[in-house]
């Protein structure tokens, strides 16, 4: 079969080199993909919002299955658009892709299904939401952008002014555009983060083991919030317990409220939680593979990706038994351009990839990356790189994470050196 893979960065290389590990997959496209698609699989230069090229690609190469990495061309309505032309493809429907793509949808789902969350109230107005900061007691709380913003949509802020500030960035300097218009505020949250991932075809639910991402784009989790610096797996910090818990109260959960709710889920459940006292409590969900948790994901997954694909396309995934999983825990830590997550500087050399690629256990996975006229291959975006390694316990595979690391080198290129250090 042939499959094409939409998007561009790490998670989509990895979904790739997974998808053509398949014994019934001949060929992987992906569009637009990166330097480590081109080597991995095949390229196909069309946007991931361009649905009619897409749609054409597909039928002229008969595709037999498309799998959407990223949420834009999700809650875009990629899987409307590709299924009303008879097409198979692995995401949520755009009504589903909501939970993701609608803070104010997601608040309202977890609240309708008695979901562990934090406290919120929403608002379609600046002037309202400044009037609730000014009313209540004055306490750390979290301004969130309604609309998808890159990650960058959400304010931790410590006290009222904080608070007030950010509703006058989102909602009134607009600086996320329509994403800001309508907000949420809610209580915040301590604790410790984790993302528990899992698959479902809105009947049965796969769930995938912990992984943990960080966030902050500093060591000890300073600075500012990125798209993610690193990410590992399993996350100890989910006991076994912990994780059979959030599978009933959350995940199963959440699947019914989305039928009540006539958009059934199905695809990569994310759920981002915060693990504190009073046990887990869901901050978020994503409706697809988390970038960089993708990587260490799908390094330790046995089970053909293919198989789970097209099971959870045909509602058979009750039928596909247990998830085999390489026992090794991994470690994916992200190389990165000099200014990222502010404006980053592009085109160097990278150096040491081919030393990097004998090595054993460790792959290294590309997102902004392109090939220069000279044939070089450069750095294209702000996170480049996620190296990615396995090793008999999580402090070995940090330790051929960040060996790998140190032979790739170009102009401006970091990382955060503390990837996993929590569950060690
Ligand atoms: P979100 O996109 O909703 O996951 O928010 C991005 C990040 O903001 C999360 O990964 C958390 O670090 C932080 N965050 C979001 N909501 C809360 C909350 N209620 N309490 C504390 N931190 C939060
Ligand atoms: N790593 C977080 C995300 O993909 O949203």
């Amino acid at each position: 079969m042939k499959v094409l893979v939409v998007g561009s960065g790490g998670r989509e290389h990895a979904l790739a080199w997974k998808l053509s590990q398949s014994p019934r997959v001949d060929r992987v496209f992906v569009a637009p993909g990166n330097v480590g698609t081109f080597f991995d699989a095949e390229n196909v230069s069309i946007d991931v919002l361009d649905f009619p090229a897409i749609i054409r690609f597909v039928k002229e190469n008969h595709i037999g299955l498309v799998a959407v990495g990223p949420e834009q061309p999700l809650c875009a309505g990629i899987v409307d658009a590709l299924q009303g032309e008879g097409i198979r493809v692995f995401g949520p429907s755009k009504a589903a892709a909501q939970l993701e793509g609608s803070k104010i949808f997601c608040k309202n789902a977890l609240k309708l299904g008695c979901i562990p969350t934090a406290e919120f109230a929403t608002f379609d107005n600046a002037q309202n939401a400044l009037n609730y900061l000014k009313e209540r007691e004055d306490r750390p709380v979290v301004v969130k952008a309604d609309g998808l913003a890159a990650g960058k949509g959400v304010y931790v802020c410590q006290n009222r002014d904080e608070a007030l500030q950010a509703v006058q960035e989102m909602a009134l300097d607009k600086k996320f555009g329509a994403a800001g218009e309508r907000l949420v505020i809610e209580e915040r949250l301590d604790g410790e983060e984790a993302s528990v991932l899992a698959i479902t075809d809105g009947k049965t639910i796969l769930t995938l083991p912990p992984a943990q991402d960080h966030k902050p784009a500093y060591d000890g989790d300073k600075g500012p919030n990125t798209g993610g610096m690193g990410a590992y797996c399993p996350a100890p910090v989910v006991t076994e317990a912990m994780l059979r818990w959030v599978e009933e109260n959350i995940l199963v959960r959440t699947v019914h409220v989305m039928n009540r709710l006539e958009a059934p889920f199905t695809g990569v459940l994310y759920a981002g939680l915060m693990i504190g006292r009073q046990g887990a409590k869901v901050l978020e969900f994503n409706t697809r593979f988390g970038d960089p948790e993708c990587q260490p994901l799908l390094m330790r997954l046995k089970t053909d990706l293919l198989t789970i694909m097209e099971a959870t396309l045909d509602r058979q995934l009750d039928k596909i038994g247990s998830l085999e999983w390489d026992p090794r825990p991994c470690v994916g830590v992200v190389m990165a351009s000099e200014g990222y997550p502010g404006k980053s500087v592009y085109g160097h050399p990278i150096r040491g990839l081919e030393d990097v690629a004998g090595m054993k256990d460790v792959k290294v996975f590309h997102s902004g990356t392109r090939v220069n006229e000279r044939a070089e291959v450069v750095n294209a975006g702000g996170r480049v790189l996620t190296v990615t390694a396995l090793g008999e316990s999580i402090a070995l595979a940090k330790k051929n994470a960040y060996e790998a690391v140190r032979k790739i080198r170009w102009e401006g290129a970091w990382c955060r050196h503390d990837i996993a250090d929590k569950a060690i």
